[in-house]
This record gives structure tokens, C-alpha cells and sequence, in this order.
């Protein structure tokens, strides 16, 4: 009795000691990652951690401002009542509904592909395409910058890996030779890479895609809804839409940031992922009420183009204007504006100091980042006013006079 009792606290107790340990091994390590408590809905002004009102947020990925827009929400209040909570089911057993089918259809036809399977996200549409796909005979060649949810999905299937350096061509056509004796071949790229608002080259990349008969597969979570004339994403904008063969993307960013991701691409593909991406078979469905706010979402940007459009002016309002001020703006025309400041203690103060001054803004250091290329992340949404922006740059140049980054 009383011996299997002590071997029991003490297990419990190692356990804790080990957890504590390993927690403390992050706070010393300068990467812990706390969570402010927003008491407001997503959108430019927010309430966080107990402030009256608001703060200024620039660290959503909300780039059209669609998370709170009236008719994105009515929309997910009619299906929530039409069509209920939850499938309380997977998609293959009793959880299709009309809805499911026709955010598929519409996404399909956004992107100008076959076909589209949904996701709980793109965590797991990443986690699925890649294991049906591509076996042992086949190779995939990945960006060494590729999102998370990328690098997981390739380590669970059974293709030979490649890995080329960030956007570099030259090394993507030594590994496209190397790789040269596969069955099939996969290249696999962020279209917007998120640490530096950064794109793909993805026409140099469909060229030696098609001299060396290689498929291109990109994730273009930062990308769908804003990048190129319609939004319809990097592969519009560079010109090269029918010639990427398969696209991953979210519906938790510019398409009204709920949740969910999705696969479009040759409708064969999409077949085989229902039959087999244990992702798809083994979640539930997603909720109706999700569903209706992204087909909203969606119809909104099939039928204007403005929306699209709402959100560039305002990123060059910001870009310019920091640029004059002094600071460093990395990347070109993104919504993602990444204020280099190389230290990351420096990132971590000013950040800090921009939330006293009612503007929320995240710094980034290592590992999520190289080393010595610590920045703020502003991500800018259409939802932001002129007097937003002005506002975040008067902050940003009184943070930085502060820490003697500007002057
Ligand atoms: C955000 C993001 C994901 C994850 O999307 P979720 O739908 O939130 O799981 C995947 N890939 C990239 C490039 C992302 O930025
Ligand atoms: C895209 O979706 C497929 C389908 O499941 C998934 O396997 C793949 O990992 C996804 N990739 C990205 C980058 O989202």
C-alpha cells in the first residue's frame, strides 16, 4: 500500500521537475511565448490584456480585414442556425453537408483549378498531401524556409528528401539533377514566406520545373485574397497560374481568419486525398458556421476586385513612410512589414514600449528567425485607416529615437 503510494508521488514529482526544467531551459533561452488576452473581436482596434479599448493591433493575419466584416459574420450566424454547431462526424461517414461542397466548388473556381478538398486547417492539409502522394520512388524538393506544417508533412511520407537554399535557383536546378532518377518529383515552396514577406520565384521555378518534368506545389497562406490583381494569390500575380500544379491555403487568414485549409488541384489528386489523407479522414468536419463565413468571404472576392485591391495602398503608406522616418523595411510590397532591428532584445524592449504606446506589434528573434536578424513583424489589413498607420509610425519613431535606432 503505502510504497506504491510514495513510487507514485514520486513519480509525479520527477515528472513535474522534469516539465519545470524544461520550461525553465525556454525562459533562459529567451524564446517563451506568452499570450495576451484579447477581450475584443479580431480587427484594427482591440482590447488586450484589460485595456480600455483601443489598442492598435498590426500582428493579425486579418489582411482584408474580413474576420469581423458584417457580412462575413451574418453569413456564419445563418448557417450556424440553418445548419446547426458541428457534424459531430467525419466527412466520409455522415459530415458532407450542401455547404461543404459548395466552399469546395467556389474555392476551386477562385483559384482556377479542378478541384478542392477541405481541411480542419493547413496545418493538416500539409500534414496530408504530401504521404498520398509521393512514396518511396519519388523525391520532393523543398525550400529550406518552408512554414512548419510543410517540413512536418514531408517527414511523414516516404519520398526522398531535397532540400534547396532560400529562393535559390541554381541550387533547386543541382537538386532537380540530383533527383533526377525518381519516379515523381514534387517542388514544394512558400508562395509568401511569412518571417519576411518575401516571394517565391516561382517563374524560375516553373521553368525548371517543366525542363525537368517536376510538379510545383505551393502554399500560399499569405498570399490568397490579396497578392495579384484579382487576389488570387503569387501564382496570379507572377503569371504562372496554370502552370503550379497544386496549391495549399487557409481559410484563418485573409479569408475571414476562422479556420481551415484546403488543397486545390488536378481533380485526380483531390480524389485520391479523400480516399487517403488521414488528416481529411480522421477530423471532424468543419463547423458549419465556419463554412458560411469563408464561402461569404470567398464570394466576396469572386464578384470585386476591390477588395483584393484595399489593402496595398495602405502597406505602401506604411512602408514609405517608416523608410523616410529611418527604419529598415525588409521585403517589397507585402502587407507583412518587417522593421529590422537585428537584436533581439531591442525587438523585445520596443515591442514592449509600442504596446504603452496603444500600438501591438510582435518582435521576432532566434530560432524563429537567423541570428542577428531580430525584427518587428507589422502586418498590415485593409481594415486599418490612414490615421492607423500614422499613428504606428509616430509610435515607431518614438520607440525608436528611444533605443537610438533612429534619430
Ligand atoms: C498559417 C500557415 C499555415 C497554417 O495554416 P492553418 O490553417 O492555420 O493551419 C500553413 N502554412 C503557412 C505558410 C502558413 O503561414
Ligand atoms: C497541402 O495540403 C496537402 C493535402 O493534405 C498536404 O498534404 C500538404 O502537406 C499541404 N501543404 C501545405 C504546404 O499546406
Amino acid at each position: 500500500f503505502w510504497p506504491r503510494l510514495t513510487l507514485l508521488s514520486y513519480l509525479v514529482t520527477t515528472a513535474r521537475s522534469v516539465l519545470e526544467h524544461e520550461l525553465e531551459t525556454i525562459r533562459t533561452g529567451g524564446t517563451w511565448k506568452g499570450e495576451r488576452v484579447i477581450t475584443s473581436k479580431q480587427g484594427p482596434h482591440i482590447n488586450v490584456d484589460g485595456s480600455r479599448g483601443d489598442i492598435l493591433n498590426f500582428c493579425a493575419n486579418n489582411y482584408l480585414g474580413l474576420s469581423s466584416h458584417p457580412q462575413v459574420v451574418e453569413a456564419g450566424i445563418e448557417a450556424l442556425k440553418k445548419y446547426g454547431a458541428g457534424l459531430s462526424s467525419v466527412r466520409f461517414i455522415c459530415g458532407t453537408q450542401d455547404i461543404h461542397k459548395d466552399l469546395e466548388q467556389k474555392l476551386a473556381q477562385f483559384h482556377e483549378r479542378e478541384d478542392c478538398i477541405l481541411y480542419a486547417s493547413c496545418f493538416d492539409a500539409n500534414a496530408g498531401l504530401f504521404e498520398v502522394l509521393l512514396g518511396p520512388d519519388d523525391a520532393v524538393l523543398s525550400d529550406e524556409l518552408n512554414h512548419a506544417s510543410i517540413i512536418d508533412g514531408i517527414r511523414l511520407c516516404r519520398a526522398k528528401r531535397f532540400r534547396y537554399k532560400h529562393m535559390d535557383l541554381n541550387d533547386l536546378e543541382t537538386q532537380l539533377k540530383e533527383s533526377q532518377s525518381s519516379r515523381l518529383r514534387l517542388v514544394v515552396t512558400d508562395g509568401v514566406f511569412s518571417m519576411d514577406g518575401d516571394m517565391a520565384p516561382l517563374k524560375g521555378i516553373c521553368d525548371l520545373a517543366e525542363q525537368y518534368g517536376a510538379m510545383v506545389f505551393i502554399d500560399e497562406c499569405h498570399a490568397t485574397g490579396f497578392m495579384g490583381p484579382r487576389g488570387r494569390g503569387t501564382d496570379e500575380l507572377l503569371g504562372v497560374m496554370d502552370r503550379v500544379h497544386i496549391v495549399n491555403s487557409t481559410l484563418g487568414k485573409a479569408l475571414g481568419g476562422a479556420a481551415g485549409g484546403y488543397t486545390v488541384g488536378p481533380k485526380p489528386l483531390i480524389d485520391l486525398l479523400r480516399q487517403r489523407s488521414r488528416p481529411y479522414l480522421f477530423s471532424n468536419s468543419l463547423p458549419p458556421p465556419v463554412v458560411g463565413c469563408a464561402t461569404r468571404a470567398v464570394e466576396l472576392l469572386l464578384t470585386s476586385n476591390e477588395i483584393a485591391q484595399s489593402v496595398g495602398d495602405k502597406t505602401m503608406r506604411f512602408r514609405n513612410k517608416m523608410t523616410d522616418a529611418g527604419f529598415t523595411i525588409s521585403g517589397s510590397d507585402h502587407p507583412i512589414c518587417p522593421v529590422m532591428l537585428g537584436d533581439a532584445r531591442l525587438a523585445s524592449l520596443m515591442a514592449d514600449d509600442m504596446l504603452k504606446l496603444g500600438v501591438y506589434v510582435i518582435g521576432f528573434s532566434y530560432p524563429v528567425v537567423p541570428k542577428g536578424k531580430a525584427r518587428i513583424r507589422v502586418q498590415i489589413s485593409a481594415a486599418h485607416t490612414d490615421q492607423d498607420i500614422d499613428r504606428a509610425v509616430d509610435a515607431f519613431i518614438q520607440t525608436g529615437r528611444k533605443h537610438g535606432v533612429v534619430s
